[in-house]
């Protein structure tokens, strides 16, 4: 009798451990669908894009779109070449990191 005692000790200790460690494990939290925050160049890029992208047509048409990094650089020339000197080099760089992050493919 006593030693069946001794012996059930350990199932105890093991089965207390088991649903302890099931009660306890943490539930994944659900993942955002999008990044849940920009960095600052990309969040200045979004208010240009907002901003500058408007200026010749509707921002539909740039933000209907994904596409590479590449993809975007070579649109954001074009865009500057439309009205030189409109969209500055560092106000492009700005734009390309935001679309690139958000739009991209
Ligand atoms: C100075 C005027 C002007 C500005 C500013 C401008 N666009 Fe455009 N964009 C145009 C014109 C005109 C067209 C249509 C003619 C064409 O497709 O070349 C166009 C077309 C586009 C297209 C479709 C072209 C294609 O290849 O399918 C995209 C995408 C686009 N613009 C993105 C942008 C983005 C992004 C910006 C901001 C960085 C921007 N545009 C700013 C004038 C402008």
């Amino acid at each position: 009798m006593r030693l069946s005692i001794v012996f059930s000790f350990p199932a105890i200790l093991l089965i207390v451990f088991l649903v302890s460690a099931s009660g306890c494990a943490k539930k994944e939290e659900p993942k955002p669908l999008a990044p849940a925050s920009l960095s600052e160049t990309e969040t200045e890029g979004k208010i240009l894009v907002e901003h500058m992208c408007v200026a010749c047509h509707s921002l539909e048409r740039v933000s209907s779109r994904n596409e590479t990094r590449e993809k975007w650089e070579k649109i954001i020339k074009e865009m500057q070449g439309k009205k030189p000197g409109f969209i500055s080099e560092a106000d492009a760089e700005k734009m390309l990191e935001y679309l690139s992050t958000v739009q991209g493919k």
